[in-house]
């Protein structure tokens, strides 16, 4: 990949900020570390895990780099990414993931799915993990399709690791009524916290680094700024650096805050 040319003009190799970074290059903050661990020990367990995180926070990133790191012929992974299924939809994707054909009648499919989550583990001894990403999103009939798959007898062990990752909200969701079960066989919680402006500071230096630059570009009151305009949330954090870098590439060699400034005008503007 090369560099944009307002990348270029800092002398950049590559376009930073971007958003397809190889699990190896993301920037290893504590909160992203640990919620690393504690999924690769939930797929362990084949335990149940919520991540929750607001919008950006680095959830779907976080499973990226768990998922990255499990060997691939003792894991079957599935991941559903968009949980906006129709009732059939969550059977259907663990039946296909495999290569089945998924029955038609919703009891068959579900035992269909069942039988083969189990097979998976008996026979092929692969450890199933299912990751249901947006998981605020499906409604009650969904999240309890999810939760009529884990096992009925609750005291023996479940026949995957079922990881959620989702909004805050998720976990409000999960203590109500029906989901309390559920709610209740969840012993890890990850919360992915926004950073603070030391971390903003060394993750906009990680992403120089990536691309090529290790002396500082922006002054400290600038990144005081983009710090706060994205509250620490990575994703904007990233494109509130990419528009102070647009701002400065016309005629500055160091983003100030008044590219700062103009970078968040942009971004807040209607
Ligand atoms: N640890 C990290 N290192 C580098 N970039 C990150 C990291 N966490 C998040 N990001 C950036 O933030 C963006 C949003 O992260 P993502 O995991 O998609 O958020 P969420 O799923 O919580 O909404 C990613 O595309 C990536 O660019
Ligand atoms: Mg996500």
């Amino acid at each position: 990949m090369s560099a944009a040319p307002w990348a270029a003009h800092f002398g950049l190799a590559r376009t930073p900020f971007g958003k397809s970074i190889p699990a190896r290059d993301l920037f290893p903050r504590p909160a992203h570390a640990e919620a690393i661990a504690r999924i690769s020990f939930c797929v362990v367990e084949s335990a149940p895990c919520v991540v929750t995180g607001d919008v950006g926070a680095g959830k779907t990133v976080a499973l990226r780099a768990a998922v990255a790191g499990l060997d691939p012929t003792s894991h079957q992974v599935i991941y559903i990414a968009n949980p906006a299924f129709g009732t059939r939809g969550l059977y259907v994707t663990i039946v296909r993931a495999p290569g089945a054909q998924p029955r038609y009648l919703k009891a068959e499919l579900m035992a269909q799915a069942s039988d083969l989550l189990a097979a998976e583990t008996a026979e092929r001894h692969r450890r199933v993990v299912v990751i249901l990403d947006e998981a605020h999103l499906p409604g009650p009939a969904q999240l309890e399709e999810l939760r009529l798959l884990t096992n009925p007898e609750m005291d023996s062990a479940s026949p995957f690791a079922g990881i959620l990752a989702g909004q805050p909200t998720l976990n409000r969701q999960l203590r109500m009524g029906m989901f309390a079960a559920l709610g209740q066989r969840i012993a890890t919680r990850v919360a992915i916290k926004p950073m603070d402006l030391a971390e903003s500071a060394a993750c906009l230096r990680h992403h120089l680094a990536l691309a090529g630059r290790e002396e500082p570009l922006s002054a400290d009151d600038a990144i005081a700024r983009l710090h706060r305009v994205s509250n620490g949330l990575p994703r904007a954090l990233n494109n509130a650096a990419t528009a102070a870098l647009i701002a400065a590439a016309s005629g500055k060699d160091l983003v100030d805050d008044a590219c700062a400034k103009k970078a968040v005008a942009e971004l807040t503007r209607d």
